[in-house]
């Protein structure tokens, strides 16, 4: 299916850095930034493996103890169907592990849409009545999938959805398979943020390495707005940062402005 989308687009801030390390810590120090002007934000964070620097990154501030993180509320970006919150492969605890545990976040202020609820449906128009009751997420975090997906948005999507249940692709299966013991182990569907609940965020700051996601960056920030690329959506987002290594940058026409930083920023 392909729909082109016809409404105000905007041009994303694109940062390129060299490598994923010194992405990790630019997308800290945006976390940092916005900590220290709202203490109890409430922020979207993914998981997957783009994250990891930024979430190491984060740990180190919170030692230092620069900054304080106990008042931030936390909602995840997806979740997979199947998986209870206390499963140390849901989405939920590895947050908590990797992110919220080690930044003095509270458990219960962490939120996701609950993979193991009877109905399923009902769960995630819980999850949207959550993130209104805390006033919205300031700042969602992303990754993008090689097909282009943000959260578990496949293409073909509606940029109009919300949170709600998706049947996952093949490829994201295969791609997130390394996370379980076997293909087989990985759920079929997630519940995930759609790309409604993502737009509503005050910001959105995406982040992307490596060469293998060098072709989605590309697909999501040139040409057509369009359910093939879930990522294209953001450019309809009047405050959407990018933020890629060298590598994920490769494949941008020149045409695209973005801002090159050294090693030392
Ligand atoms: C999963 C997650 C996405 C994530 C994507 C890319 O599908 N649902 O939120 O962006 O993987 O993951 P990685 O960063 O490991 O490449």
């Amino acid at each position: 299916m392909t729909e082109a989308i016809r409404r105000a687009t905007f041009e994303p801030v694109i940062e390129v850095w060299p490598g994923p390390i010194e992405v990790g810590v630019r997308v800290a120090a945006l976390i940092t930034d916005l900590v220290a002007a709202t203490p109890h934000a409430a922020i979207g964070l993914p998981t997957g493996s783009t994250p990891g620097p930024t979430y190491a990154a984060l740990r180190a501030v919170a030692a230092s103890r620069a900054v304080d993180f106990s008042g931030l509320t936390v909602f995840l970006l997806d979740e997979y169907v199947g998986l209870a919150a206390e499963n140390p492969q849901s989405y939920r605890s590895t947050i908590r592990r990797e992110v919220t545990n080690d930044l003095g976040i509270a458990a219960d202020r962490v939120f996701g849409p609950a993979g193991d609820a009877s109905d399923p449906e009902e769960a995630c128009q819980r999850y949207e009545e959550q993130i209104a009751a805390a006033g919205g997420i300031a700042l969602q975090l992303l990754g993008i999938g090689r097909n282009g997906h943000i959260g578990f948005n496949e293409p073909g999507t509606a940029f109009d959805m919300r949170t709600h249940v998706t049947e996952l692709s093949e490829d994201t299966r295969e791609d997130n398979a390394r996370f379980f013991v076997c293909l087989a182990d990985v759920p079929t569907h997630a519940l995930t943020q759609g790309p409604a609940t993502i737009l509503d965020a005050g910001r959105i700051v995406l982040i992307a390495t490596g060469a293998a996601k060098a072709s989605a960056v590309a697909r999501a920030f040139v040409g057509a707005v369009s359910v093939d690329c879930p990522a294209s959506v953001l450019r309809t987002h009047p405050d959407v940062r990018v933020v890629v290594d060298t590598a994920a940058a490769a494949a941008l026409p020149d045409s695209v402005p973005r801002v090159v930083h050294g090693a030392e920023g």
